[in-house]
């Protein structure tokens, strides 16, 4: 959320910078905005709304120079306006910031500085940092950030240039992603690879606590204190064609379509069918150790929650291990009960959402064993779990998550594979799963030849102003999933039920213009989820059910019906997340919705 690019070498900066931006736009776009250094003193240039409002501005007033730092907002503090959107200059216009995360203490800051004559034209807490280092500023810049930053509580990821010392970029991480990117005398800063990876694919990771300073000879990397720090620097192991729609008309329905690879993906290498069991390298835990824990802590938001709840039925089931699923901004708040024999699985598409970060951090410092399945490599939950799953499904540049969903499912079955075959799964029972993980990547080719279908499904559905989503054990997360994805992207209010708790309220609310989408695979649960289809149909909803065979007991209930391959039943809600995601996609886009940047939503939440 909101995203940072900067960039000092020999090129123009302008058109470089606001390429960057757009590439950036799915972290925020309420407002952006530059600022360049023109050969005399810094130049802004800020417009509210989308990119393309920026950069119609700079192509009619365009600024040379060779050095500049750039922003897309995801308002916090200040509706997203001119004023408020980065860059924030100081008093004399010579310090120009670009700031992600919060500021804490701005207001008695903002206060303290207004006393001593600083003038603020912004409702912005990042206003605050640009008048901080022109109050601290005697000479050179990475001091006077370092002495800004002493004084502030918060999270930040900040750029900075000035005037009075034009050559350099100081940027600084604090709890808030921040790279450096490496080219031919020519150096990036960016929230996000994706902002420069089509310039450079040698990185540097900041981390909490780093300040790092670019000119067009090369960078160094110093602490809060002024102390060299030495990084390492990685190789970004994807490109520009990853983060490019490739003839599709949304990076979202890209994202869907790309899954059967993603799920292949995230299983390449990691199965043993000799030994019915899945290797995971990442994981730096024993098979000792894997036997050593007394209860496993699940923690994740919004989507990645959802799999975090599939997560909990497989490992429940095949480990006996007792699992419970945190809602991470839930558990960082209170007093859970984590030992050392507790082990803590992290899940976050970004590797960056603030309260997942902050849950894991209080897991370990309670002693639980962190795990993150994670999709950014180099993310900060990476790096700070103790192992990992990587889920390689490439980056993912829809709002709306959805080839991440579909590989932490089937990176929480190996995880449940690998851990179950130590405990209480046999080799027959293992082989079972490999099996079935082998064959997911074309079932969901079968759903995707369907779209057509279900596009026109949602044709008939697209004005309807609620809808109800319904499943029972495993897919009572893929039900809250689906309505997750329509409301998200359509602004159509939906939610999602374990369908026999339907009766216990949500009920009330059926009538004919309600459809009920019932998620209804051959499983373990079907019978019983039949007697909650016919309630729902005795109330004279409308249902449309995804299934996995041609089902007797269900005709004459159901209005529409979706196939889905039939798997086992901890794999249905891999199967039963793609035709959820096209329904959703489809009505969204019918309404007139922008699906790849929803309204108030942003990817990668960074804040609290
Ligand atoms: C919904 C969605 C969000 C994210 C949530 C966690 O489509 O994308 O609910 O799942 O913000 O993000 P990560 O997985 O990056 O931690």
């Amino acid at each position: 959320m909101c995203g940072i690019v900067g960039y000092v070498g020999s090129r123009i900066a302008g058109p470089l910078l606001l390429e960057g931006l757009k590439r950036l736009e799915y972290r925020g776009y309420d407002s952006a905005g530059v600022a360049i250094m023109n050969g005399k003193g810094v130049e802004t240039r800020k417009a509210a709304g989308k990119i393309s409002m920026l950069e119609t501005i700079m192509v009619g007033n365009p600024v040379a120079g060779t050095l500049g730092i750039a922003h897309t907002r995801w308002a916090t503090h200040g509706a997203p306006t001119t004023t408020n959107a980065h860059p924030h200059v100081d008093c004399k216009g010579n310090i120009a910031v670009v700031h992600n995360g919060i500021i804490e203490n701005s207001t008695a800051l903002r206060h303290w500085l207004e006393d001593n004559g600083h003038t603020f034209v912004s409702e912005t807490d990042t206003e605050v940092l640009a008048h901080l280092i022109e109050a601290s500023f005697d000479g050179n810049l990475e001091e006077a950030v370092i002495e800004a930053l002493h004084m502030v509580h918060g999270t930040y990821g900040i750029a900075v240039v000035s005037s009075l010392d034009p050559q350099k970029i100081v940027a600084a991480r604090m709890g808030s992603p921040l790279i450096i990117g490496l080219g031919e005398n020519e150096f990036y800063v960016a929230s996000d690879v994706s902002a420069i990876v089509e310039h450079t694919r040698q990185v540097v990771y900041l981390d909490d606590g780093d300040l790092a300073v670019l000119d067009r000879t090369g960078y160094r990397v110093i602490d809060l204190e002024a102390q060299e720090m030495t990084r390492t620097v990685s190789q970004v192991d994807w490109d520009l064609g990853q983060i490019e729609r490739g003839g599709f008309p949304h990076f979202m329905l890209k994202e869907i379509f790309e899954q059967p690879a993603t799920v292949e993906n995230t299983m390449r290498g990691r199965l043993l069918p000799a030994d019915s069991t899945a290797k995971l390298s990442g994981l730096n835990l024993s098979d000792d150790e894997l036997l050593s824990f007394d209860n496993i802590i699940i923690t994740a938001c919004g989507t990645s929650w959802h799999s975090a709840l599939i997560g909990e039925h497989m490992l429940e089931e095949m480990t006996r291990i007792p699992v419970e699923v945190e809602y991470a901004s839930e558990f960082r708040y209170r007093n859970p009960i984590v030992t050392p024999r507790t082990l803590c699985i992290v899940i976050s598409q970004s590797g960056e959402t603030a309260d997942t970060l902050a849950a894991m951090r209080e897991a370990k410092r309670r002693g639980a064993r962190t795990v993150g399945l994670v999709n950014v490599v180099g993310s900060t939950i990476a790096r700070e779990s103790d192992g990992g799953v990587y889920l390689h499904a490439g980056p993912e540049i829809g709002v709306a998550s959805t080839k991440a969903f579909t590989s932490q499912v089937v990176a929480l079955a190996l995880l449940t594979l690998r851990m179950g075959r130590l405990r209480a799964v046999s080799a027959v029972r293992g082989a079972e799963i490999i099996q079935a993980l082998m064959a997911l990547p074309a079932q969901v080719q079968e759903i995707l030849d369907q779209a057509e279908q279900i596009e026109h499904l949602a044709e008939q559905y697209k004005d309807n102003s609620n809808f109800l989503y319904l499943g029972r054990g495993f897919n009572f997360p893929a039900a809250l999933e689906g309505a997750l994805k329509l409301k998200e992207i359509s602004y159509i209010h939906a939610e999602g039920y374990p369908a026999a708790e339907m009766k216990h309220g949500p009920i009330a609310l059926i009538d004919s213009a309600m459809p009920v989408v019932f998620i209804a695979p051959h499983d373990s649960v079907f019978e019983k989820v039949v007697s909650n289809v016919q309630e729902v149909k005795a109330r004279g909803g409308r249902v449309i059910a995804i299934t996995s065979r041609d089902e007797p007991q269900l005709a004459g209930l159901v209005a529409h019906e979706i196939r889905i391959p039939q798997t086992i039943d901890m794999l249905t809600p891999v199967l039963a997340a793609v035709p959820l995601q096209l329904l959703a996609y489809y009505i969204a886009v019918k309404r007139g919705c922008n699906v790849d940047q929803p309204r108030n939503l942003a990817k990668s939440v960074t804040v609290e």
